[in-house]
């Protein structure tokens, strides 16, 4: 059995003021669910590779005469696989522990978390919602990877449940891999562009589909003159989200309810367009639009630059079956479909010139304070701190 790194302790998730208060319980409950998952990713899941090599493919090459060629194939090969059902039963019921010990935390504090996001969020005009925009079907028909009600759900007034329960238990799902603050990505993109790129200051920043604001913040912190805009649909998500970084020490983001399809700000308004884990939850008619809506907002030599899981292209048919686990199992209509995009032709297709594009790795910046050691696979297919970034800079 390989060495592996275990998984920080919840008790090291990063805190601030509308936080969920916690007992050694909660402590405890997350603490068995990251480490589930790490036995899932780093234990079982080989076991599980072992299986279709030796049973499931040689069976499959017997019948049909040759090898799996789509995750399609590999998926409906592997369906009856005892190894394999086990491991997928055990990530579902994962989820779904990880949704109830969330949301058993919350619920029981929601008064009080209301009034903790109401006073901060009284403190400044910096968060805007607006109830005439709506939640697109896409993002409210099914309870996107398994959480009751989505982001947008609100159970009372000026509801920050949905956001709370997403805060605390992103930590456990991903075994700490993001950092305390769970912004590994947004540190990875300010990294990036202050190594590669250590001259472009963005002076106005527009950040679609925000949620709690996780990789926004770096962004924000990184740029401390940038003007911030981060949007999303989900109200409960923006009231949290606005708290959050207030709550922080982050003054420079504005938070507004909007829908990225088309938004009210003039051509050219902003230098840096960013989204994080976004298009995975898109529809394929939904992200040609955004695109384009980035397109008409960038100004010139303005840079839009996207962290998303990475594509299929290229990809044994295994990985991809492995990866495309979420679509199935984990309510994500879109992911599947998405990770086949041909990235560079639909930023092509949204007006940005193929010259400009760009398609790079880049790895969730970890917190070594409280993951010293480095984890020797770093991936937990499906959400993974490796990602594929692309984006374009703007002629
Ligand atoms: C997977 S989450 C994004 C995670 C987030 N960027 C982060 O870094 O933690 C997707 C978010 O997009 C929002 N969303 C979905 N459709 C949207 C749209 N058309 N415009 C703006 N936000 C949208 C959802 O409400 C949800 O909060």
């Amino acid at each position: 059995m390989s060495q592996q790194a275990l998984p920080p302790s919840w008790q090291h998730v990063g805190r601030h003021a509308v936080f969920p208060d916690s007992a050694l319980d909660d402590t405890a409950r997350f603490d068995f669910l990251a480490n589930l998952n790490g036995y899932l990713a780093t234990q079982l899941s080989p076991k599980v590779k072992l299986a279709y090599e030796q049973r499931v493919k040689p069976a499959f090459e017997k019948e049909k005469g040759r090898a799996p060629e789509t995750r399609h194939e590999v998926r409906k090969a592997m369906a009856a696989d005892g190894i394999y059902q086990t491991w997928s039963a055990l990530r579902r019921s994962s989820m779904e522990m990880r949704q109830q010990a969330g949301r058993g935390l919350v619920l029981k504090q929601v008064d009080a978390l209301i009034e903790k996001a109401r006073a901060l969020n009284a403190s400044d005009d910096g968060l805007q919602l607006d109830a005439s925009v709506k939640v697109p079907r896409y993002s409210s028909a099914v309870d996107i990877h398994c959480m009751p009600g989505g982001y947008h759900t609100e159970l009372l007034a000026d509801d920050v449940s949905a956001a709370a329960n997403y805060d605390c238990g992103i930590f456990a799902t991903t075994g700490g891999m993001l950092g305390r603050y769970n912004d590994g990505g947004g540190q990875a993109l300010a990294q990036w562009l202050q190594e590669q790129h250590p001259q472009f200051k963005p002076r106005r920043i527009l950040d679609i589909g925000c949620t709690v604001g996780h990789n926004i913040v770096p962004l924000a912190q990184a740029f401390p003159d940038a003007e911030v805009i981060a949007i999303d649909v989900a109200a409960p998500m923006l009231r949290y989200a606005h708290a959050r970084a207030r709550a922080l020490g982050v003054n420079n983001i504005r938070f507004r309810q909007a829908n990225g399809e088309a938004l009210d700000y003039a051509d050219g308004s902003f230098d840096l367009i960013t989204t994080s884990m976004f298009w995975h939850e898109s529809s394929a008619t939904a992200m040609p639009r955004k695109l384009r809506e980035i397109h008409r907002l960038l100004a010139a030599g303005g840079l839009t630059a996207h962290l998303e899981q990475p594509q299929y292209h290229g990809m044994d048919p295994y990985e991809q079956f492995i990866r495309d686990w979420d679509a199935y199992n984990n309510n994500e209509p879109f992911w599947s479909v998405m990770h086949e995009y041909d990235l560079r032709q639909m930023m092509a297709a949204a007006g940005f010139e193929a010259d400009r594009y760009f398609e790079t790795k880049v790895r969730g910046v970890v917190d070594r304070d409280i993951f010293p050691v480095a984890s020797e696979s770093g991936e937990d297919h499906g959400r993974a701190a490796l990602w594929t970034m692309f984006g374009a800079w703007k002629a």
